[in-house]
Protein backbone atom coordinates (compact mmCIF):
# COMPACT_ATOMS: atom_id res chain seq x y z
CA UNK A 1 0.00 0.00 0.00
CA UNK A 2 1.58 3.63 -1.01
CA UNK A 3 2.55 5.18 1.91
CA UNK A 4 3.09 8.95 1.01
CA UNK A 5 -0.59 10.08 0.68
CA UNK A 6 0.62 13.76 -0.80
CA UNK A 7 3.56 13.20 -2.84
CA UNK A 8 6.11 15.83 -3.31
CA UNK A 9 7.18 16.48 -7.33
CA UNK A 10 10.01 17.71 -8.92
CA UNK A 11 9.14 21.49 -10.12
CA UNK A 12 10.62 21.05 -13.91
CA UNK A 13 12.72 18.30 -15.95
CA UNK A 14 15.49 20.35 -16.31
CA UNK A 15 15.37 20.82 -12.39
CA UNK A 16 15.34 17.27 -11.28
CA UNK A 17 18.17 16.60 -14.56
CA UNK A 18 20.59 19.39 -13.13
CA UNK A 19 19.87 18.16 -9.47
CA UNK A 20 20.55 14.66 -10.70
CA UNK A 21 24.27 16.29 -12.18
CA UNK A 22 24.48 18.42 -9.08
CA UNK A 23 24.53 14.50 -6.76
CA UNK A 24 26.98 13.07 -9.84
CA UNK A 25 29.68 16.13 -10.26
CA UNK A 26 30.94 16.55 -7.00
CA UNK A 27 34.30 16.05 -5.17
CA UNK A 28 34.80 12.72 -7.34
CA UNK A 29 35.15 14.94 -10.92
CA UNK A 30 37.47 17.32 -10.00
CA UNK A 31 39.79 15.65 -6.98
CA UNK A 32 38.91 11.76 -7.86
CA UNK A 33 39.30 11.68 -11.49
CA UNK A 34 42.01 13.86 -12.27
CA UNK A 35 44.18 11.41 -9.43
CA UNK A 36 43.25 8.44 -11.26
CA UNK A 37 43.87 9.89 -15.00
CA UNK A 38 47.74 10.79 -13.51
CA UNK A 39 48.44 7.37 -11.70
CA UNK A 40 46.98 5.47 -14.84
CA UNK A 41 49.60 6.91 -17.52
CA UNK A 42 46.70 10.04 -18.84
CA UNK A 43 45.37 8.86 -22.27
CA UNK A 44 44.98 4.74 -21.49
CA UNK A 45 42.90 5.34 -18.46
CA UNK A 46 39.97 7.08 -20.56
CA UNK A 47 39.43 3.93 -22.88
CA UNK A 48 38.60 1.80 -19.96
CA UNK A 49 36.65 4.97 -18.31
CA UNK A 50 34.36 5.45 -21.67
CA UNK A 51 33.94 1.36 -22.02
CA UNK A 52 32.73 1.60 -18.29
CA UNK A 53 30.28 4.95 -18.98
CA UNK A 54 29.04 3.29 -22.25
CA UNK A 55 28.04 -0.17 -20.95
CA UNK A 56 27.86 0.50 -17.34
CA UNK A 57 27.55 3.80 -16.10
CA UNK A 58 24.50 5.15 -18.61
CA UNK A 59 22.11 1.97 -18.42
CA UNK A 60 22.28 1.62 -14.84
CA UNK A 61 21.51 5.02 -15.16
CA UNK A 62 18.66 4.68 -17.68
CA UNK A 63 17.24 1.57 -15.17
CA UNK A 64 17.77 3.58 -11.87
CA UNK A 65 15.76 6.45 -13.31
CA UNK A 66 13.14 4.06 -15.08
CA UNK A 67 12.97 1.89 -11.67
CA UNK A 68 12.29 5.43 -9.42
CA UNK A 69 9.80 6.65 -12.14
CA UNK A 70 7.60 3.12 -11.57
CA UNK A 71 8.52 3.36 -8.10
CA UNK A 72 6.71 6.70 -7.73
CA UNK A 73 3.92 6.18 -9.24
CA UNK A 74 3.16 3.66 -7.09
CA UNK A 75 3.86 6.32 -4.10
CA UNK A 76 7.05 4.47 -2.53
CA UNK A 77 10.22 6.95 -2.83
CA UNK A 78 12.57 4.56 -1.10
CA UNK A 79 14.66 1.68 -2.31
CA UNK A 80 12.99 -1.04 0.40
CA UNK A 81 9.51 0.06 -0.78
CA UNK A 82 10.42 0.51 -4.35
CA UNK A 83 12.46 -3.00 -4.24
CA UNK A 84 9.33 -4.48 -2.35
CA UNK A 85 7.09 -3.78 -4.89
CA UNK A 86 9.72 -5.03 -7.91
CA UNK A 87 10.20 -8.47 -6.23
CA UNK A 88 7.63 -9.71 -3.71
CA UNK A 89 9.57 -11.31 -1.62
CA UNK A 90 10.38 -10.89 2.07
CA UNK A 91 14.27 -10.40 1.78
CA UNK A 92 13.78 -7.65 -0.56
CA UNK A 93 13.27 -4.60 1.13
CA UNK A 94 16.36 -5.44 3.63
CA UNK A 95 18.57 -5.86 0.13
CA UNK A 96 16.71 -1.96 -0.90
CA UNK A 97 17.78 -1.26 2.19
CA UNK A 98 21.45 -1.10 1.29
CA UNK A 99 20.42 2.09 -0.98
CA UNK A 100 19.92 4.15 1.41
CA UNK A 101 22.64 2.99 4.23
CA UNK A 102 25.29 3.10 2.00
CA UNK A 103 24.47 6.67 0.76
CA UNK A 104 24.74 8.06 4.59
CA UNK A 105 28.12 5.70 5.17
CA UNK A 106 29.57 8.20 2.19
CA UNK A 107 27.84 11.57 3.42
CA UNK A 108 29.80 11.25 6.95
CA UNK A 109 33.28 11.39 5.89
CA UNK A 110 32.03 13.35 2.08
CA UNK A 111 30.95 15.85 4.49
CA UNK A 112 34.57 16.33 6.21
CA UNK A 113 36.31 17.25 2.73
CA UNK A 114 33.50 19.27 1.58
CA UNK A 115 34.04 21.45 4.99
CA UNK A 116 37.39 21.47 3.66
CA UNK A 117 36.86 23.45 0.97
CA UNK A 118 34.76 25.58 2.33
CA UNK A 119 37.66 26.66 4.68
CA UNK A 120 39.99 26.65 1.88
CA UNK A 121 37.73 29.02 -0.13
CA UNK A 122 37.06 31.10 3.30
CA UNK A 123 41.16 31.31 3.84
CA UNK A 124 41.67 32.56 0.12
CA UNK A 125 38.52 34.71 0.44
CA UNK A 126 39.63 36.52 3.70
CA UNK A 127 43.45 36.57 2.65
CA UNK A 128 44.10 34.29 5.64
CA UNK A 129 45.68 31.55 3.78
CA UNK A 130 48.98 30.91 5.28
CA UNK A 131 51.89 31.89 3.05
CA UNK A 132 54.39 28.96 1.34
CA UNK A 133 57.14 29.80 3.85
CA UNK A 134 59.53 26.94 2.43
CA UNK A 135 59.88 23.22 3.22
CA UNK A 136 56.61 21.53 4.53
CA UNK A 137 54.28 24.78 5.10
CA UNK A 138 51.25 23.27 3.51
CA UNK A 139 51.84 19.74 4.87
CA UNK A 140 51.69 21.05 7.90
CA UNK A 141 49.17 23.28 7.69
CA UNK A 142 46.75 20.55 6.66
CA UNK A 143 48.04 17.98 8.83
CA UNK A 144 46.99 20.29 12.08
CA UNK A 145 43.57 21.45 10.46
CA UNK A 146 42.45 17.84 9.88
CA UNK A 147 43.78 16.51 12.72
CA UNK A 148 46.37 14.12 11.39
CA UNK A 149 49.35 16.24 12.92
CA UNK A 150 48.41 15.22 16.67
CA UNK A 151 45.88 13.50 18.95
CA UNK A 152 43.41 15.92 20.00
CA UNK A 153 44.78 19.10 18.06
CA UNK A 154 40.73 18.99 16.88
CA UNK A 155 39.85 20.69 20.08
CA UNK A 156 42.54 23.46 19.42
CA UNK A 157 40.28 26.00 17.88
CA UNK A 158 43.41 28.27 17.01
CA UNK A 159 44.97 25.00 14.85
CA UNK A 160 41.49 23.89 13.74
CA UNK A 161 38.49 25.66 13.06
CA UNK A 162 37.36 22.73 10.79
CA UNK A 163 34.73 21.50 13.43
CA UNK A 164 33.18 24.56 13.09
CA UNK A 165 32.69 24.86 9.36
CA UNK A 166 31.89 20.61 9.65
CA UNK A 167 28.94 22.09 12.17
CA UNK A 168 28.00 24.39 9.23
CA UNK A 169 28.07 21.96 6.80
CA UNK A 170 26.03 19.56 8.36
CA UNK A 171 23.50 22.46 9.28
CA UNK A 172 23.21 23.84 6.18
CA UNK A 173 22.93 20.68 4.55
CA UNK A 174 19.77 19.60 6.94
CA UNK A 175 18.70 23.47 6.29
CA UNK A 176 18.36 22.59 2.51
CA UNK A 177 16.84 19.23 2.83
CA UNK A 178 13.98 20.52 5.40
CA UNK A 179 13.20 23.17 2.53
CA UNK A 180 12.09 20.12 0.63
CA UNK A 181 12.21 18.59 -2.90
CA UNK A 182 11.40 22.18 -4.72
CA UNK A 183 12.79 24.98 -2.83
CA UNK A 184 15.56 23.16 -1.22
CA UNK A 185 17.26 20.69 -3.59
CA UNK A 186 15.83 21.93 -6.67
CA UNK A 187 16.74 25.30 -6.26
CA UNK A 188 19.91 24.85 -4.87
CA UNK A 189 20.82 22.49 -8.11
CA UNK A 190 19.50 25.21 -10.32
CA UNK A 191 21.52 27.72 -8.97
CA UNK A 192 25.03 25.71 -8.32
CA UNK A 193 25.23 23.88 -11.31
CA UNK A 194 25.46 27.16 -13.73
CA UNK A 195 27.34 28.21 -10.97
CA UNK A 196 29.62 25.69 -10.69
CA UNK A 197 30.28 25.71 -14.80
CA UNK A 198 31.23 29.52 -14.88
CA UNK A 199 33.36 28.85 -12.33
CA UNK A 200 35.00 26.18 -13.58
CA UNK A 201 35.08 27.74 -17.46
CA UNK A 202 37.16 30.65 -15.71
CA UNK A 203 39.91 28.31 -14.06
CA UNK A 204 40.13 26.51 -17.16
CA UNK A 205 40.69 29.68 -19.45
CA UNK A 206 43.55 31.10 -16.76
CA UNK A 207 45.20 27.19 -16.32
CA UNK A 208 44.94 27.40 -20.74
CA UNK A 209 46.85 30.46 -20.95
CA UNK A 210 49.49 29.76 -18.67
CA UNK A 211 52.08 29.72 -21.53
CA UNK A 212 55.49 28.64 -19.74
CA UNK A 213 55.41 30.47 -16.82
CA UNK A 214 59.34 30.12 -15.51
CA UNK A 215 61.37 30.31 -18.35
CA UNK A 216 64.20 28.45 -16.34
CA UNK A 217 61.88 25.37 -17.01
CA UNK A 218 60.66 25.53 -20.87
CA UNK A 219 59.36 22.13 -20.78
CA UNK A 220 56.94 22.90 -17.89
CA UNK A 221 54.62 24.50 -20.27
CA UNK A 222 50.25 24.04 -21.32
CA UNK A 223 51.19 21.88 -23.88
CA UNK A 224 53.32 19.39 -21.77
CA UNK A 225 50.91 19.62 -19.08
CA UNK A 226 48.62 18.53 -21.27
CA UNK A 227 50.54 15.83 -22.76
CA UNK A 228 51.46 15.15 -19.29
CA UNK A 229 48.04 14.43 -18.95
CA UNK A 230 45.96 13.05 -21.80
CA UNK A 231 48.71 11.37 -23.91
CA UNK A 232 47.99 7.48 -23.96
CA UNK A 233 51.26 5.71 -22.14
CA UNK A 234 54.39 7.51 -20.97
CA UNK A 235 58.12 7.10 -21.87
CA UNK A 236 57.99 3.54 -19.56
CA UNK A 237 54.88 2.05 -20.54
CA UNK A 238 53.48 1.56 -24.07
CA UNK A 239 49.73 2.64 -24.55
CA UNK A 240 49.13 -1.49 -24.78
CA UNK A 241 50.77 -2.12 -21.86
CA UNK A 242 48.86 0.50 -19.75
CA UNK A 243 45.78 -1.42 -21.02
CA UNK A 244 46.79 -4.78 -19.57
CA UNK A 245 46.80 -3.93 -16.75
CA UNK A 246 43.60 -4.69 -14.99
CA UNK A 247 43.36 -2.99 -11.98
CA UNK A 248 42.95 0.44 -14.21
CA UNK A 249 40.14 -1.70 -15.69
CA UNK A 250 38.24 -1.80 -11.98
CA UNK A 251 39.67 1.39 -11.42
CA UNK A 252 37.64 2.82 -14.35
CA UNK A 253 34.46 1.00 -13.47
CA UNK A 254 34.63 1.85 -10.01
CA UNK A 255 35.26 6.00 -10.70
CA UNK A 256 32.15 5.69 -13.15
CA UNK A 257 30.07 4.53 -9.98
CA UNK A 258 31.10 6.97 -8.28
CA UNK A 259 31.07 9.62 -10.19
CA UNK A 260 28.05 9.39 -11.80
CA UNK A 261 26.11 8.71 -8.15
CA UNK A 262 24.67 5.28 -9.55
CA UNK A 263 24.66 2.16 -8.22
CA UNK A 264 23.84 3.88 -4.60
CA UNK A 265 20.44 4.68 -4.53
CA UNK A 266 19.79 8.15 -4.95
CA UNK A 267 18.98 8.02 -8.30
CA UNK A 268 16.23 5.57 -7.97
CA UNK A 269 14.87 7.93 -5.30
CA UNK A 270 15.49 11.14 -7.54
CA UNK A 271 13.90 9.76 -9.90
CA UNK A 272 10.98 8.44 -7.84
CA UNK A 273 9.44 12.24 -7.76
CA UNK A 274 9.10 12.48 -11.52
CA UNK A 275 5.93 12.97 -12.82
CA UNK A 276 4.04 10.14 -14.93
CA UNK A 277 5.24 11.17 -18.60
CA UNK A 278 8.62 12.67 -17.56
CA UNK A 279 10.86 11.46 -20.22
CA UNK A 280 13.46 9.33 -18.37
CA UNK A 281 16.25 7.89 -21.18
CA UNK A 282 16.73 11.75 -22.29
CA UNK A 283 17.19 12.95 -18.91
CA UNK A 284 19.46 10.50 -17.55
CA UNK A 285 21.69 10.33 -20.98
CA UNK A 286 21.87 14.02 -20.48
CA UNK A 287 22.93 13.96 -16.75
CA UNK A 288 25.55 11.45 -17.20
CA UNK A 289 27.18 13.27 -20.28
CA UNK A 290 26.77 16.66 -18.25
CA UNK A 291 28.79 15.09 -14.99
CA UNK A 292 31.30 13.32 -17.98
CA UNK A 293 32.04 16.69 -19.10
CA UNK A 294 32.49 18.15 -16.01
CA UNK A 295 34.62 15.64 -15.28
CA UNK A 296 36.88 15.18 -18.27
CA UNK A 297 37.06 18.77 -20.42
CA UNK A 298 36.88 20.74 -16.85
CA UNK A 299 38.30 18.42 -13.91
CA UNK A 300 40.49 16.53 -16.15
CA UNK A 301 41.98 19.69 -18.03
CA UNK A 302 42.11 21.95 -14.76
CA UNK A 303 43.94 20.13 -12.18
CA UNK A 304 46.87 18.52 -13.18
CA UNK A 305 47.83 20.48 -16.03
CA UNK A 306 48.44 23.61 -13.72
CA UNK A 307 50.27 21.58 -11.62
CA UNK A 308 52.60 20.39 -14.03
CA UNK A 309 53.46 23.88 -15.31
CA UNK A 310 54.44 24.71 -12.25
CA UNK A 311 55.44 22.08 -10.12
CA UNK A 312 56.79 19.81 -12.61
CA UNK A 313 56.41 16.23 -13.47
CA UNK A 314 57.69 15.35 -10.17
CA UNK A 315 55.74 18.02 -8.23
CA UNK A 316 52.30 16.09 -9.11
CA UNK A 317 51.24 13.76 -6.86
CA UNK A 318 48.25 10.59 -7.19
CA UNK A 319 46.91 11.37 -3.68
CA UNK A 320 43.78 12.89 -4.16
CA UNK A 321 44.42 15.03 -0.87
CA UNK A 322 47.70 15.55 -1.63
CA UNK A 323 46.56 17.08 -5.22
CA UNK A 324 43.75 18.94 -3.88
CA UNK A 325 44.72 20.25 -0.20
CA UNK A 326 49.05 20.43 -0.88
CA UNK A 327 49.83 20.28 -4.79
CA UNK A 328 47.18 22.86 -6.04
CA UNK A 329 47.47 25.50 -3.16
CA UNK A 330 51.66 25.36 -4.24
CA UNK A 331 50.02 26.21 -7.71
CA UNK A 332 47.77 28.80 -6.36
CA UNK A 333 50.55 30.77 -5.22
CA UNK A 334 52.42 30.47 -8.14
CA UNK A 335 50.18 31.79 -10.27
CA UNK A 336 49.20 35.72 -10.80
CA UNK A 337 45.87 36.60 -9.05
CA UNK A 338 46.70 33.02 -7.12
CA UNK A 339 44.30 34.03 -4.16
CA UNK A 340 41.04 34.93 -6.18
CA UNK A 341 42.02 31.30 -8.38
CA UNK A 342 42.81 29.69 -5.19
CA UNK A 343 38.85 30.94 -3.74
CA UNK A 344 37.26 30.53 -6.88
CA UNK A 345 38.57 26.60 -7.43
CA UNK A 346 37.50 25.84 -3.19
CA UNK A 347 34.33 27.50 -3.68
CA UNK A 348 33.93 25.23 -7.03
CA UNK A 349 34.63 22.50 -4.98
CA UNK A 350 32.19 23.44 -1.93
CA UNK A 351 29.26 23.86 -4.35
CA UNK A 352 30.10 20.39 -6.19
CA UNK A 353 30.11 19.02 -2.78
CA UNK A 354 27.08 20.04 -1.20
CA UNK A 355 25.01 19.57 -4.70
CA UNK A 356 26.04 15.90 -3.70
CA UNK A 357 26.05 15.34 -0.44
CA UNK A 358 22.25 16.75 -0.35
CA UNK A 359 21.50 13.76 -2.72
CA UNK A 360 22.83 10.74 -0.43
CA UNK A 361 20.31 12.02 2.66
CA UNK A 362 17.01 11.84 0.57
CA UNK A 363 17.14 8.08 0.46
CA UNK A 364 17.23 8.19 4.34
CA UNK A 365 14.35 10.80 4.51
CA UNK A 366 12.22 9.03 1.72
CA UNK A 367 12.71 6.07 3.75
CA UNK A 368 11.58 7.37 7.00
CA UNK A 369 8.60 9.27 6.03
CA UNK A 370 7.52 5.76 4.33
CA UNK A 371 8.58 3.77 6.86
CA UNK A 372 7.70 5.48 10.09
CA UNK A 373 4.77 7.58 8.16
CA UNK A 374 6.54 11.02 9.44
CA UNK A 375 6.06 13.66 7.40
CA UNK A 376 9.37 15.40 6.21
CA UNK A 377 9.37 17.84 8.82
CA UNK A 378 8.14 15.67 11.71
CA UNK A 379 10.43 15.95 14.89
CA UNK A 380 11.18 11.90 14.74
CA UNK A 381 12.74 12.21 11.14
CA UNK A 382 14.98 15.01 12.49
CA UNK A 383 15.90 13.60 15.89
CA UNK A 384 17.27 10.80 14.07
CA UNK A 385 19.34 12.36 11.58
CA UNK A 386 20.70 14.68 14.30
CA UNK A 387 21.88 11.16 16.15
CA UNK A 388 23.57 9.94 13.17
CA UNK A 389 25.39 12.93 12.40
CA UNK A 390 26.31 14.02 16.24
CA UNK A 391 27.23 10.05 16.22
CA UNK A 392 29.66 10.79 13.60
CA UNK A 393 31.24 14.40 15.11
CA UNK A 394 31.43 12.57 18.48
CA UNK A 395 33.88 9.93 16.05
CA UNK A 396 35.78 12.70 14.99
CA UNK A 397 36.75 13.78 18.66
CA UNK A 398 37.45 10.42 19.52
CA UNK A 399 39.52 9.05 17.12
CA UNK A 400 40.71 12.46 16.88
CA UNK A 401 44.30 11.77 14.10
CA UNK A 402 43.45 8.71 13.02
CA UNK A 403 39.80 9.27 11.39
CA UNK A 404 41.26 10.21 8.32
CA UNK A 405 44.97 8.94 8.22
N1 LIG B 1 29.05 11.51 -7.55
C1 LIG B 1 29.66 12.15 -6.43
C2 LIG B 1 31.04 12.65 -6.83
O1 LIG B 1 31.48 12.42 -7.95
O2 LIG B 1 31.71 13.25 -6.00
C3 LIG B 1 29.77 11.27 -5.23
C4 LIG B 1 28.53 10.51 -4.84
C5 LIG B 1 27.28 11.16 -4.73
C6 LIG B 1 28.63 9.17 -4.55
C7 LIG B 1 26.14 10.44 -4.36
C8 LIG B 1 27.52 8.45 -4.18
C9 LIG B 1 26.29 9.09 -4.08
F1 LIG B 1 25.25 8.38 -3.71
Amino acid sequence: MPSSKKTEKWGSLIGVVLAVMGSAIGLGNFLRFPGLTAKYEGGSFMIPYFFALIFLGIPIAWLEWTLGRVGGQKGFHSCPGIFRILWRNRISPYLGFLGLLVPVGIFMYYILIEAWCLYYAYLYLSGTFPLYKGGNAYIDFFQNFTGMAQDGILFDTEHSPILLFILFCYLLNMFIIYRGLVKGIELVSKIGIPLLFISAFIILIRVLTLGTPDPNYPERNILNGLGFMWNPGTPEKSFIESLMNADMWLAAAGQIFFSLSVGFGVIITYASYLKKDDDVILSATTSAAGNSFAEVALGGLITIPAAFVFLGKEGISDSVFQLGFITLPNVFEKMPLGAFFGFLWFFLLFIAAITSSISMLQPAIAFFEEGLGTGRRSKYFYIIIYYINWLFICSIFFQGSNCIR
